[in-house]
């Protein structure tokens, strides 16, 4: 039996080709444009997602037995809003999770109406990127938009309506849109009431594990597929990653350093941190997990290599950082370039190097760059520590999680064991063994990652140079707030 994950990125979409053992039989992945058509703002077109998925399965498949596929799901980016119409095409682009227009309407939900009904309601408050703002945005903005909706889903779902023709979304993914009670995993109809949407332009909710259908007909044959090929509600990226790390039951860590950078802490019972600074959502498994978010992470990296020191060659420019120069470096780097959401929650928040002398080198700002997001990392660690949870050690994915180097930088900094995963495909791979599950092959989430998930490495905190870290966080701690009001003047 094999089974096929869709990992529906910012960037590309991963496939992967798992069969019940996890043993990963293939791996592709095709890219798509983003677009950001003002400062802060991000849009992706959902017809390039579905078409880049459907010439993505097909080379995934290309001389495997058909027959012999049973299953399939997804991890998708959260949050992003995409509306169709009655004749159900696609109204506007999709305007992303790190987008940052909202701020008006985020002053409105979390001041006026009030973080306290906010978290009442859904078990968080108003950031910038999360669904409903963006459904107020369009009310204030695009009004003629906003009147032709008749459709509202996520990214991935937009994937499975394609595929199934099956209207629907999973609790973790509906967790994001600031339209879901988290707490009894069902819409919250004060969130809609107040975004004036009625739910008949909901999906409707399915635990992540469960099957939602089958392909249409046309789909199974586009793709040369059965027409019984189980297709599973799916995940968000996050909550897929985590099941393809191992991360369930309570207070295992996940980090994924992807486009984003999250910290996941999952959790058998509901709960809610005291400021709401980190988001508390639904787990694929069933449960509930925790969850901070950075905008920028090793997409930082790939902002400095590509466009600013114009090189591909990652590992080269990182091979000039020694182990001695863990903690010594006197540059930092504010990894703001999309604003910022855990813990700041500040879409005016911007990059800075700083700290630089006339011997700062190119290699320290490099360093600075990856030692950024360890500390932006740390931010959110630090929200869960003052909460109570202990943290020790953490899975990490993600395209960053291939640097050895970061790697060790993020387990020095957050005095944290670093263990990896044999493979860093957290969402496409945790989407295989959802998939499984809809399939009866495990009886659960947890019994797919007790037989599936194995781990390759793992880098262990050295306590002098997390004690160097230590004086350079608390110095990186106080950038910030040093900063924000000039963030908040600055001219676009
Ligand atoms: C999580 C978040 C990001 C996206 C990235 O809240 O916004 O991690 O899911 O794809």
């Amino acid at each position: 039996m094999k089974f096929i994950g869709i990992d529906l990125g910012t960037s590309s979409v991963k496939l992967l080709l798992m069969n019940e053992a996890g043993e990963i039989l293939n791996s592709v992945s095709r890219e798509y444009p983003i677009s950001f058509p003002k400062p802060g703002w991000s849009e992706q077109n959902p017809i390039d997602w579905y078409n880049e998925t459907i010439k993505g399965i097909k080379d995934l498949i290309k001389g495997v037995d058909k027959a012999s596929i049973k299953g399939l799901s997804f991890g998708g980016q959260m949050h992003g809003l995409v509306i169709l119409d009655e004749k159900d095409e696609v109204i506007r682009p999709a305007i992303l999770w790190n987008d940052g227009r909202t701020i008006k309407e985020c002053e409105y939900l979390n001041n006026e109406i009030g973080k306290d009904k906010l978290s009442e309601y859904t078990a968080n408050i108003a950031f910038a990127g999360f669904t409903a703002p963006k459904i107020l945005w369009l009310k204030n903005n695009e009004k003629e938009s906003y009147d032709r909706i008749r459709k509202i889903m996520l990214p991935k779902d937009y994937l499975a309506y394609r595929l199934t023709g099956v209207f629907s979304t999973d609790v973790s993914d509906a967790s994001g849109m600031l339209l879901f009670d988290v707490k009894n995993r069902k819409w919250s109809k004060e969130m809609l009431d107040i975004c004036g949407i009625s739910e008949d332009v909901m999906p409707r909710i399915f635990e992540s594990y469960e099957k939602i259908g089958t392909f249409k007909a046309d789909v199974a044959d586009e793709l040369g597929l059965g027409r019984d090929v189980v297709v599973a509600a799916g995940a968000g990226d996050n909550a897929a990653a985590a099941v393809g790390t191992g991360t369930v039951g309570d207070s295992k860590c996940n980090i994924s350093l992807g486009t984003s950078g999250t910290v996941f802490i999952s959790s058998k019972e509901f709960g809610v941190d005291s400021k709401n600074a980190l988001h508390s959502f639904a787990h694929a498994d069933g449960s509930y997990h925790l969850m901070g978010c950075m905008l920028s992470a090793a997409s930082t990296n790939s902002w400095w290599m590509d466009k600013i020191l114009n090189t591909k060659e990652y590992g080269k420019e990182q091979s000039t950082i020694g182990d001695d120069a863990f903690g010594n470096n006197h540059v930092y780097f504010l990894p703001y370039l999309m604003g910022e959401r855990s813990p700041h929650n500040d879409p005016k928040a911007r990059g800075a190097f700083i700290g630089m002398t006339m011997d700062s080198t190119r290699s320290d700002m490099t360093q600075a760059v990856l030692e950024g997001v360890a500390y932006g990392l740390r931010d959110c660690v630090e929200v869960a520590r003052a909460q109570g949870i202990n943290i020790q050690e953490t899975y990490l994915c993600g395209g960053g999680a291939k640097s050895e180097l970061w790697c060790k930088i993020i387990a020095n900094v957050l005095n944290v064991k670093v263990i990896k995963p044999v493979s860093e495909e957290g969402p496409s791979m945790g989407a295989c063994m959802l998939a499984m599950v809809a399939c009866g092959v495990y009886k659960n989430v947890e019994e797919a990652v007790t037989k599936i998930v194995k781990y390759s490495k793992s880098y262990t905190p050295d306590e002098q140079i997390v004690s160097r870290y230590n004086e350079r966080y608390n110095e990186f701690k106080m950038l910030y707030p040093a900063l924000k009001d000039s963030f908040a003047t600055m001219i676009d």
